[in-house]
């Protein structure tokens, strides 16, 4: 099957300009000016951005969390990803604890053999346990399956946190084998005495999940991971940064050209701390970790991502219902599944609320979205841009069409929309995944299993530019 995508303008992290683009065997194998081809299909691209599909280093399919599930399957979820432009993610594989890590990974291939994806996957390896179920043996040998990253919870005491000694034993190890230490960064103990305080107290309603988890232990856990990985000598990416006290940490380090770096999620650039209050427990919804901030910290965030102190945007897609999971806790704060949806959002908002209001440039928003992902997490030039020889994964963006955010129209199981009304101009109108067509037109054209499990190059030597101003 051969594709001619015609006068598009084409954006990469580097490029802006007008041409065609033409795919044969999953592959971009011409790009040129008014090319003189035969496709089997022509999509007409005039008017719109032509730009590499979107990569989500972020999600949570098919989670467990406490007594429920995330309700997005690696079908669902991925099909709600190429309506919003992702061709690729990268979830996390988490070792339940005392599970074996080849069986931890294991448990997550069987997820997409059952579930197949639209579009194509990779995981990060979550480590909890090397006492007795991981082994550092075993923690080595998963970069020779395409495994390149692990990922560690500085907090959920008592459930997933690791202490520093398995932090840092597990940087080490990726230090020898050339992987990235994935950090979510939160001082667990800390929170674990202000929650228990908090309910004794009788402060059992949503606002208490942020009341309880202040800034400042995201700040500390943050600077303290970045200084383990200075002592190991690996690389460091702290995923979901919310606050500016995070952002210091990580400013620090890429001024001193310390290997760590940062992401934030979309949420955190347009929801704050009120949502929280809203009435009729509806502040459920917004029961994410790190929480909702104090507004001001969405302009340093917004400063991050122009500056290069962040280096991503990914969504931490992890849904739950609002009806009858995030209901778990009506009663208890902490008893609330933590998690928020957004796999299908992040270019309709990053496009209108940054491109178009002046705050990103285009190829910022492609770096961001689609191409420092692919660096940091071992599938760069192979995706992340539009070049000879990649694989054509590929959005043809309608910059003009007009959207309404909403639940009612996303294709995620989840019965809520963090984005709920949100009016947007732009939205991705045909989703290529290696040279298939999944999306078109509103409507499904792929089917589950057109996705494929990636296997990720070791962390390499092409890391995104730290100079960017735009
Ligand atoms: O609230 C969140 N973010 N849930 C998913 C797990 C995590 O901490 O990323
Ligand atoms: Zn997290
Ligand atoms: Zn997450």
């Amino acid at each position: 099957m051969s594709v001619l995508i015609k006068g598009g303008r084409i954006v990469t992290a580097a490029d802006d300009y007008i041409g065609d683009v033409f795919i044969e065997n999953e592959r971009v194998s011409l790009i040129g000016e008014s090319l003189d081809v035969q496709a089997d299909k022509l999509i007409d691209a005039s008017g719109k951005y032509v730009i590499p599909g979107a990569i989500d280093p972020h999600t949570h399919m098919e989670m467990p969390f406490g007594r429920t599930v995330s309700c997005d399957d690696f079908t669902s979820g991925t099909i709600s990803a190429a309506f919003g432009g992702t061709t690729s993610l990268v979830d996390f594989c988490l070792q339940e604890k005392g599970q074996s890590l080849p069986d931890a990974l294991a448990t997550w291939h069987e997820k997409i053999e059952r579930a197949k994806p639209v579009i194509d996957v990779g995981f990060h390896l979550a480590v909890t346990d090397l006492e007795e179920g991981g082994t550092l043996e075993d923690l080595a040998k998963a970069p020779d399956e395409g495994v390149t990253s692990y990922k560690l919870f500085m907090a959920y005491k008592g459930v997933i946190m690791v202490d520093d000694e398995t932090l840092f034993k597990t940087m080490q190890v990726a230090a020898e084998t050339g992987s990235l230490v994935m950090v979510h960064a939160e001082n667990g103990d800390a929170i674990d005495v202000l929650v228990k305080q908090a309910l004794a107290e009788g402060k059992t309603e949503p606002k208490w999940h942020a009341a309880t988890r202040p800034p400042i232990t995201e700040g500390e856990a943050t600077n303290r991971a970045i200084q383990l990985a200075r002592i190991a000598g690996c690389p460091l990416y702290v995923v979901h940064v919310s606050c500016k006290e995070a952002i210091g940490s990580i400013a620090q380090a890429r001024t001193n050209d310390w290997h760590a770096w940062g992401e934030t999620c979309t949420h955190y650039l347009f929801i704050d701390e009120t949502a929280l209050d809203r009435p009729n427990f509806e502040g459920a919804k917004y029961v994410y970790t790190p929480p909702p901030r104090p507004q001001e910290n969405q302009e340093h965030l917004w400063h991050a991502l122009t500056t290069d102190v962040l280096s991503v945007v990914s969504t931490d897609h992890c849904p739950f219902n609002w009806d009858g999971q995030k209901t778990l806790g009506r009663d208890d704060f902490s008893k609330i599944p933590n998690g928020g949806p957004g796999i299908e959002n992040r270019l309709h908002m990053l496009h209108h609320f940054g491109v178009r209001q002046g705050r990103l440039s285009m190829n910022r928003f492609v770096e961001l979205l689609s191409t420092n992902p692919a660096k940091f997490f071992g599938m760069y030039p192979r995706k992340g841009t539009i070049a000879v020889g990649s694989d054509a994964d590929i959005v043809v963006f309608d910059p003009e069409k007009g959207v309404t955010l909403s639940a009612e129209t996303h294709h995620s199981n989840v019965d809520y929309s963090l984005f709920e009304g949100t009016e947007v101009s732009g939205a991705p109108e045909v989703v290529l995944v290696r040279g298939q067509v999944i999306v078109e037109d509103d409507k499904l054209v792929g089917k589950p299993g057109d996705g494929k499990f990636v296997e990720r190059a070791r962390f390499g030597e092409e890391l995104p530019s730290m100079t960017r101003t735009g």
